[in-house]
C-alpha cells in the first residue's frame, strides 16, 4: 500500500490519536512507581505529573515502614505541591502508586480529594513488595463516574529493570490507545 493511500484510509484515526490528550499521575517514594510512569511516557505521546507533598512526612529508610503505615491508618492526606497543569483537561489519566498497607498512598489519597475525575479513561498501576491487597478496588471506588481501561500490577520493578521495561510496554501496546475509540478501516 502506498503511503498516501494509508493516510487517507487512516486520517481519521491519525487526528484522534492527536486530539487525545494523555496523562500520567503518579506518586514515588523510592522510584518504583516513577520508573513505571517514565516507561509508559515512553511508549505513548502523553505528559508526566509527579505528584508531590510540600512536606515529606516519610523518611527513605527502615522508618518509612512506620510512618508510611502511620499515614495510611490514620488516613492521613499530605497537602501538595502546585500541578503546574490542570488534569481535568485530559481525556485519558494514568494513575499510579506504591502499595502501601495494602492501600494506595496518602499522596494519591490527596489526588483524589483535589481533583474530582468524572467521564475520564481511567488506567490503573501500582508496584508494591508482594501484596497489593484491594489497591485498585479502593482507588476504583474513588474513581466511580469514570470508565476503566486497564490495570497493571508490578513486583519492584526496580529490581529488574529490563524485565519491567518489557512488561510495561507489552501492557501499553495491549491498551490500544489508537484505535481505542473507532473501529478502524474496513480491510
Ligand atoms: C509504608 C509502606 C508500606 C508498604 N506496604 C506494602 C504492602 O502492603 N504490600 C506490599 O506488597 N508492599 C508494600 N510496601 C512496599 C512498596 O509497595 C514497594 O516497595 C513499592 O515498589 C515502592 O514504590 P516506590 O519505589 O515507587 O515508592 C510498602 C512500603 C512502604 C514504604
Amino acid at each position: 500500500m502506498r503511503l498516501s493511500d494509508f493516510l487517507r484510509m487512516n486520517a481519521k484515526n491519525i487526528l484522534r490519536k492527536m486530539d487525545k490528550k494523555i496523562l500520567i499521575v503518579y506518586y514515588s517514594l523510592d522510584g518504583n512507581t516513577r520508573f513505571v510512569a517514565e516507561n509508559i511516557a515512553k511508549n505513548i505521546n502523553a505528559d508526566l505529573l509527579e505528584l508531590k507533598p510540600i512536606k515529606e512526612g516519610v523518611p527513605r529508610n527502615f522508618a518509612k515502614y512506620f510512618w508510611g503505615g502511620r499515614q495510611v491508618y490514620m488516613k492521613q492526606k499530605p497537602l501538595l505541591c502546585d500541578f503546574g497543569l490542570n488534569p481535568g483537561n485530559y481525556e485519558i489519566i494514568f494513575i499510579g502508586t506504591p502499595v502501601w498497607a495494602f492501600n494506595y498512598t496518602p499522596v494519591i489519597a490527596s489526588f483524589f480529594d483535589k481533583v474530582k475525575l468524572e467521564k475520564k479513561k481511567i488506567a490503573l498501576f501500582c508496584c508494591s513488595g508482594g501484596v497489593k491487597g484491594k489497591t485498585f478496588e479502593k482507588m476504583k471506588e474513588k474513581l466511580c463516574n469514570n470508565e476503566f481501561i486497564g490495570e497493571f500490577h508490578l513486583f519492584e520493578p526496580l529490581f529488574n529493570k529490563k524485565r519491567s521495561a518489557l512488561k510495561i510496554k507489552k501492557w501499553v501496546e495491549k491498551l490500544n490507545l489508537i484505535f481505542r475509540d473507532s473501529p478502524g478501516p474496513n480491510l
